[in-house]
């Protein structure tokens, strides 16, 4: 059993928490994409666990494994076993595995990262954590693998070639080229206590499928942010959409079996690009208060609006979803009315799916159907029918404005605080 799970809106739908619902009936759990960019949390047993590159599986038994499509930081994922490890969690080269193909982002990475996004005059807001220009590297095959740190002769070599062009861009750009040649003592330092942990996944994901076993791809980052489908130029630099799993894990798609979308019960932004339902008001503020709506990564106030149906829809093409997980429900309640947005208007025309462009995105303004909100606290309901009947209204048109299944209703951070409708 293969299961794909990525975020349907613009990150931050709380994959992390559905995943780690859903871990302990899976012997694999797998990131196939982006970086320490995401950060996904976790809730459970009164701990909250934020993670950036180890799977949200990890409070269960299952084997932990990062993909060669990842770009990682290993400071980062240092830091995390750490913190896991403070908190009883060991995470042991028998329960993670890196594959040896993996980029690995440098120091020069993420100083290039800031320094580009400093000079753009339109900024992506990017979390600045090197990941688009280790993917530059890893396209422009100039990229240092997870072998490359494990190795001292290898990454001096590495280096010795890539080094040279780092500092001359760096200089370009009006920062320190010192940065090229920095940190290398360190990386090799954690490279020897990361050796134990390499493998090769696609082989092992590949062997656990044909035993039968179960295997879980977490995604990262969300469907509008893809590097291909998203609205570039305000996107991360990965492939966020299911397909994604296959290409970054190296299985094949005929061993897909589920794929599942997580999308919250409002819209939420971090960085910059269009957000047509947006709400720079006192809906927008309701949300991000009662949605605890700041970014795990960066801690910057995220950007808030109303259910957007049309990308929904799109959401669904570019995925293939065969269920979806509708997060955050509780947030919605104390609004009244409570807005879902049906189609668009652009240039005096209606539309029911989103412009390919991004300005033109940016130019549609929503056309909204009103429904009514309710009061009541729900973050203790544990069935569909615990819900006051305007909650169950809002996720059956919801369901029926999408054209899809809403297999799992999430009314709290906490793990117990899901149900399958
Ligand atoms: P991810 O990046 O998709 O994993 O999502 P994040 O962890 O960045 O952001 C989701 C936030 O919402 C986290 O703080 C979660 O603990 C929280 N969360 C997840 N599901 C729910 C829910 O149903 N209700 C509420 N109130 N919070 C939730
Ligand atoms: P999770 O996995 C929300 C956004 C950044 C920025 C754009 C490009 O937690 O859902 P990058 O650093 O990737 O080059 O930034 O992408 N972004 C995210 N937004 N959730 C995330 O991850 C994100 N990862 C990147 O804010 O707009
Ligand atoms: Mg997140």
């Amino acid at each position: 059993m293969f299961t794909v799970i990525t975020g349907a809106q613009f990150g931050d739908e709380g994959k992390g928490k559905i995943v780690d619902m859903m871990a302990s009936q899976y012997d694999i759990v797998a990131r196939f994409q982006g970086g320490d960019n995401a950060g996904h949390t976790v809730v459970a047993e009164g701990k909250t666990y934020k993670l950036h590159l180890i799977p949200s599986g990890v409070l269960f038994d299952a084997r932990l494994l990062i993909g060669p499509g990842t770009v990682m930081n290993p400071k980062i994922l240092m830091e995390e076993i750490a913190m896991l490890a403070e908190n009883g969690v060991e995470v042991t080269p028998q329960k993670l595995g890196i594959d040896a193909k993996t980029s690995i982002i440098m120091p020069y990475h993420i100083a290039l990262d800031s320094l580009r996004e400093s000079r753009r005059t339109v900024k992506i807001g990017t979390t600045n954590r090197g990941i688009g220009f280790a993917y530059v590297d890893k396209v422009g095959r100039d990229e240092i693998q997870m072998s490359d740190i494990a190795e001292k002769n290898r990454l001096i070599k590495r280096l010795e070639e890539i080094a040279p062009q780092k500092e001359a861009a760096i200089k370009e750009l009006g920062g320190d080229p010192g940065v090229a040649r920095s940190g290398i003592e360190e990386y090799l330092e954690i490279g020897k206590k990361l050796k134990p942990y390499i493998t090769d996944v696609s082989k092992e994901i590949n062997q656990a499928l044909k035993s039968g076993k179960k295997v879980l791809a977490e995604g990262a980052q969300g469907t509008h942010l893809d590097i291909i489908h998203g609205t570039q130029k305000f996107v991360t630099s990965s492939s966020t959409v299911a397909g994604s799993a296959c290409s970054g894990l190296g299985v094949g798609p005929t061993k897909v079996d589920r794929v599942i979308g997580v999308i919250k019960a409002y819209i939420t932004r971090v960085g910059e690009g269009p957000l047509p339902t947006e709400q720079k008001n006192e809906v927008g503020e309701h949300l991000r208060d009662m949605g605890g709506e700041f970014g795990t990564t960066t801690g910057r106030p995220r950007r808030c609006g109303w259910f957007d149906v049309p990308l929904a829809r799109k959401s669904i093409n570019l995925n293939g979803y065969s269920s979806m997980a509708l997060t955050k429900l509780d947030v919605l309640t104390g609004l009244d009315p409570l807005k879902l947005c049906l189609e668009y208007s652009l240039k005096g025309k209606v539309i029911d799916y989103p412009p390919e462009l991004s300005d033109e995105l940016a130019g549609c303004e929503p056309v909204y159907l009103d429904l009514p909100g309710w009061n009541e606290d729900i973050s203790d309901a544990r069935d569909f029918s615990d819900l006051p009947d305007n909650a169950r209204l809002y996720i059956e048109l919801v369901e029926e404005l999408i054209g899809m299944e809403i297999e799992y209703v999430s009314v709290g951070p906490g793990r117990v605080q899901t149900f399958v409708k």
